[in-house]
């Protein structure tokens, strides 16, 4: 195949994988907009499609407050746009072929309407074998970004506008921390907060720590003055965000962990603090105890255990066994019994056997987790568990994938029974979908529930009584 890489500035996965000691730093004038680009957007429409996880829907928003920065407003429908944005995700393949089904779809709209700009960005583009594809198939695109110069997207707009050729800048390398990028929030009530980025596990089925970068926290003054700037806008709850927020503060000067940032976080007083996600290595004794002892701190924890099996964990790079990761879960219920705690688990990693997959169910029996997600392991280039044989058949991971899901389903409906005819706080999301009359919104435990109550209590926090219990939802009425 053609060496592409002295025709762009392109992303490299060996450069990602590297780890420097070097500092960053915190910049608060690092994102600007060139001045002939202030009032580009007057007039004109944007649209973006975020795929992938919470990381990505922050960075979506931030996105979307550089296009409004520059007079551009949302179009309703992408067929409307006048740029249009794929903010993608590269965790499994579908997750990839999702979005290039979605290039092929722009591809048309450009074809109807040759002036709209077309960009793909997120953590697809910092992947070399996706950058060739892109160059040998859909030269189409106009701009390609990756997830550590999203601030500078005026400028590199600007050079696709005026540019025939794709315009690709991917930094391999992550940069500092930029902190006076704008921000247009999808959501009036919740927010999601970044605490840090990237992720130096290294989790060996994972593409993360090359699409993300090293770890860097934020400082915590200026996530807690984030926080209370929600807090004055009206906003009810908020989610600290990181690949794993255990870490935070481990790369910075200041002496400082995720447990005091929880605490400071609490202090605030804003109504509701959830976080994700917690790596079960360094989760600490203090922060269970900070999470019991405030209020405001939803007693809901994301503990990806990933496999019951201890040799399969090994093979993950996991850093924890079976018995470790069993003696953090029941000393999170020792402290808080009524905790509603959830994972992620693969099946069908290389070389899992029938009997290692039985340790995933059993485990999966003791701790009878409040929901999962589970997914079939997909082998992601440049990882070291890629280089593994993926010798499981696919019809083995697809039954293996189904009885795991019976066992959820189990579960799941046998944790939403403890909450039957107890009267519950409900955010209150907004109508339901599927019926106008009935609201939606979340308990604390992280309960999608649907119940009889009122629209002028959207955003509101409000009591309801559960009076059904399903798989996956609750159903109730407001009491008050
Ligand atoms: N940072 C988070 C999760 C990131 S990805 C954490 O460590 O918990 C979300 C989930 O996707 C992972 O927990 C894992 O279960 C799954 N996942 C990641 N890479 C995968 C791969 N190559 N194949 C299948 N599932 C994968
Ligand atoms: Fe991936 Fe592991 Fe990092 Fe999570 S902790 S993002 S699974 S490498
Ligand atoms: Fe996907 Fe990137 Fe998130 S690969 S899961 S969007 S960090």
């Amino acid at each position: 195949m053609k060496d592409y890489s002295e025709y762009f500035k392109g992303p490299n996965l060996k450069e990602a994988q590297k780890r420097s000691r070097k500092q960053v730093d915190h910049l608060k004038d690092a994102f600007e907009i060139p001045s002939d680009m202030v009032n580009v957007g007057k007039g004109k429409t944007y649209y973006i499609h975020t795929y992938g996880c919470q990381a990505n829907e922050r960075d979506g928003e931030t996105l979307a407050g550089i296009f409004e920065m520059m007079g551009y407003t949302p179009a309703k429908e992408i067929e409307d746009a006048d740029v249009i944005l794929l903010n993608t995700c590269a965790i499994r393949e579908n997750a990839e072929e999702k979005v290039f089904g979605k290039v092929g779809y722009v591809k048309n709209l450009k074809k109807k309407n040759p002036n709209l700009i077309f960009g793909l960005c997120g953590c697809m583009a910092q992947e070399e074998v996706v950058i060739k594809r892109i160059l040998e198939k859909h030269p189409h695109i106009d701009l390609i970004f990756g997830t550590h110069n999203i601030h500078r997207l005026p400028t590199l707009l600007k050079e696709a506008m005026f540019n025939k050729e794709m315009v690709v800048e991917v930094w391999s390398k992550e940069g500092d921390v930029i902190e006076n990028t704008p921000v247009t929030r999808a959501n009036g009530h919740k927010a999601w907060v970044n605490i840090m980025y990237g992720c130096n596990k290294f989790c060996t089925y994972c593409i993360v720590p090359y699409t993300r970068g090293k770890e860097r926290s934020r400082l915590m003054s200026d996530i807690i003055d984030e926080v209370k700037g929600l807090k004055e806008d009206g906003y009810q709850e908020i989610t600290l965000l990181g690949q794993n927020v255990n870490s935070y503060g481990k790369d910075l000067e200041e002496d400082y962990d995720f447990a005091t940032l929880l605490e400071e976080v609490a202090k605030t007083g804003i109504a509701r603090i959830r976080f994700t996600t917690s790596h079960p290595w360094d989760f600490s004794r203090e922060m269970i105890e900070i999470i019991n002892q405030y209020d405001n701190i939803m007693p809901y924890i994301h503990l990806p255990v990933q496999s019951g099996n201890t040799e399969i964990l090994k093979l993950m790079g996991r850093r924890y066994t079976r018995e470790q990761y069993l003696e953090l879960f029941h000393m999170i219920k020792e402290v808080m019994p009524d905790c509603s705690i959830t994972t992620d688990i693969i099946v069908g990693f290389p070389n899992e056997t029938e009997e290692q997959f039985q340790d995933t169910l059993s485990l999966y029996e003791e701790c009878e987790y409040d929901l999962a997600y589970t997914f079939i392991y997909s082998p992601r280039e440049g990882t070291p568990a890629a280089k593994m044989q993926d010798n499981v058949p696919f019809e083995q991971k697809q039954d293996r994938l189904e009885r795991l899901n019976e066992v959820v389903k189990e579960k799941a409906l046998k944790q939403n029974q403890r909450f039957l005819n107890q009267i519950v706080d409900v955010l209150v999301d907004g109508p339901s979908k599927r019926d106008e009359t009935m609201m939606t919104g979340y308990t604390a435990h992280q309960k999608l529930i649907n119940f009889k109550g009122r629209k002028e209590d959207i955003g509101k926090i409000v009591p309801v009584k559960v009076t059904e219990v399903k798989t996956w939802a609750l159903k109730g009425e407001q009491v008050d």
